[in-house]
């Protein structure tokens, strides 16, 4: 198992490329199910998340050809010949759900393991089941699995969320495309990756309104064919970079940011006293002198502020000038970063979905464990502003959403390194 070491106390300057969204691939890639023609993903990240709907998508029946170091997919699914997705890949990995409503929407028919929990929480898929029988599937639930069918087709229908999912608006809004006649989904999720997916779906031939709105509306269409289609930058990347120069001081430009995608946090982010300029090339983050300001967040749906961005927020607000109050209202359970902090001589009490973190003047480096994916990543930006070394294990957690980030943090002067373990 790899571990990462980091030996805090290096100013950052230099520039960082951001890589495609993995959230948006994982569910652009099962979005090849709607059509027999080849769907082309360009600016892919390589993840091994991304790896493993490979794999699925390939247990399917899917050819999948990888070209210019895995940042470039040609999906193709002229023919699905298997449809069942099995246990033993989607308890991997959530995002495997979302081979349901296409492989639903296009054969009639389909099986899906239920993922099971996460470590961040208990993450039903309940919305994305009632979303499809709103459009006339026929489900049961058997030995674990989903048994889907729409032997006529799936049928328009209006689906109101009850709390927003974006799994579920995906999943929903990609049977739609093939469904008879309207659909109208309301208090759909509006995250970038949506809006991602819509156009690709509409670069497809699908017809679709107001991705990006809290209703999206889509008119059915007998078939899409295939398309090329640039996958967004992750914002989420972009934000946890924008926090290392935070954390460390020094200037660094993250190459190909966008602020209209990561605004809510933007905002917090310059509440504390951080510069951030949109160039033409990207976004310049740089962190004058002195302790950064305490400020207040709470999580939310887009366009609020991400939970995926909380836990790295917390690592910069760990060295505060004063108390910050962290409220996450998506998942319960996602404060498993907390404890490791507090390893590293941070203040933080949690009760419930609360965390109160007091800055303290320095953090100091010390060995740390990795309990989810976001959870991972905090710990080295924390590791960065400490003093001395900081070693953080079970690294495949971040493997499974951030590329090469000893390179891409060592390129600006971090000291960071790689250690693999054998056996
Ligand atoms: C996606 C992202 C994840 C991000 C999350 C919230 C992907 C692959 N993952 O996850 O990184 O943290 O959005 O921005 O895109 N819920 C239900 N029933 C359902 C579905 C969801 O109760 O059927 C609840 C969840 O437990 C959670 C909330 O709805 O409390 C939001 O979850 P959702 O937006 O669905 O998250 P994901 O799509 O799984």
């Amino acid at each position: 198992m790899d571990s990462i070491i980091v030996t805090g106390g290096k100013t950052l300057s230099g520039s960082i490329p951001i890589a495609g969204a993995k959230n948006a691939c994982l569910t652009l890639m099962p979005a090849t199910l709607l059509t027999e023609e080849p769907l082309t993903l360009t600016n892919t990240p390589r993840l091994s998340d991304i790896r493993t709907m490979s794999v699925l998508l390939a247990s399917l029946g899917v050819g999948i050809t990888s070209l210019e170091d895995g940042q470039k997919q040609i999906l193709s699914s002229r023919k699905i010949d298997n449809h069942v997705a099995d246990y033993e890949i989607v308890r991997q990995m959530r995002a495997s759900i979302l081979v349901l409503g296409p492989m639903l929407a296009r054969e009639g028919h389909a099986v899906v393991s239920l993922p099971g929990g996460c470590a961040i929480g208990a993450r039903p898929v309940d919305l994305h089941l009632r979303g499809l029988e709103s459009l006339g599937a026929e489900l049961e639930l058997r030995d674990g699995y989903v048994h889907a069918r729409a032997p006529r087709g799936l049928v328009g229908g209006t689906f109101e969320f009850p709390v927003v999912s974006v799994g579920a608006t995906e999943n929903i809004l990609m049977a739609a495309t093939l469904a008879k006649g309207t659909t109208v989904l309301k208090n759909a999720a509006r995250e970038p990756e949506i809006v991602d997916l819509a156009r690709c779906l509409t670069a497809m031939g699908a017809q679709i309104d107001g991705a990006g709105t809290d209703t999206i509306t889509v008119q059915g269409v007998d078939r899409l064919r295939g398309a090329t289609h640039p996958v967004v930058i992750d914002r989420i990347e972009l934000g946890t970079y924008m926090l290392a120069p935070a954390i460390t001081g020094g200037e660094v430009e993250l190459l190909g940011g966008r602020l209209d995608l990561i605004g809510a946090f933007a905002t917090k982010l310059c509440e504390t006293g951080i510069s951030i300029e949109q160039t033409a090339t990207g976004l310049r983050v740089s962190r004058p002198n002195g302790r950064v300001a305490a400020v207040d967040v709470v999580t939310a749906p887009h366009p609020g502020f991400p939970t995926d961005l909380q836990a790295q927020m917390m690592a910069l607000l760990c060295t505060a000038d004063g108390t910050s109050v962290l409220e996450e209202r998506i998942f319960e359970n996602r404060f498993m970063h907390a404890p490791e902090l507090i390893r590293m001589g941070a203040g933080i009490e949690v009760h419930g979905g609360t965390a109160t973190v007091t800055g303290v003047e320095k953090l100091r480096g010390a060995p740390v464990m990795a309990t989810d994916l976001r959870a991972s990543v905090s710990l080295i930006l924390a590791g960065l502003g400490a003093t001395g070394e900081t070693t953080v294990s079970r690294v495949y957690h971040l493997d499974r959403g951030y590329e090469r980030v000893e390179e891409k943090l060592s390129a600006c002067g971090a000291e960071i390194e790689r250690v693999t373990e054998d056996g």
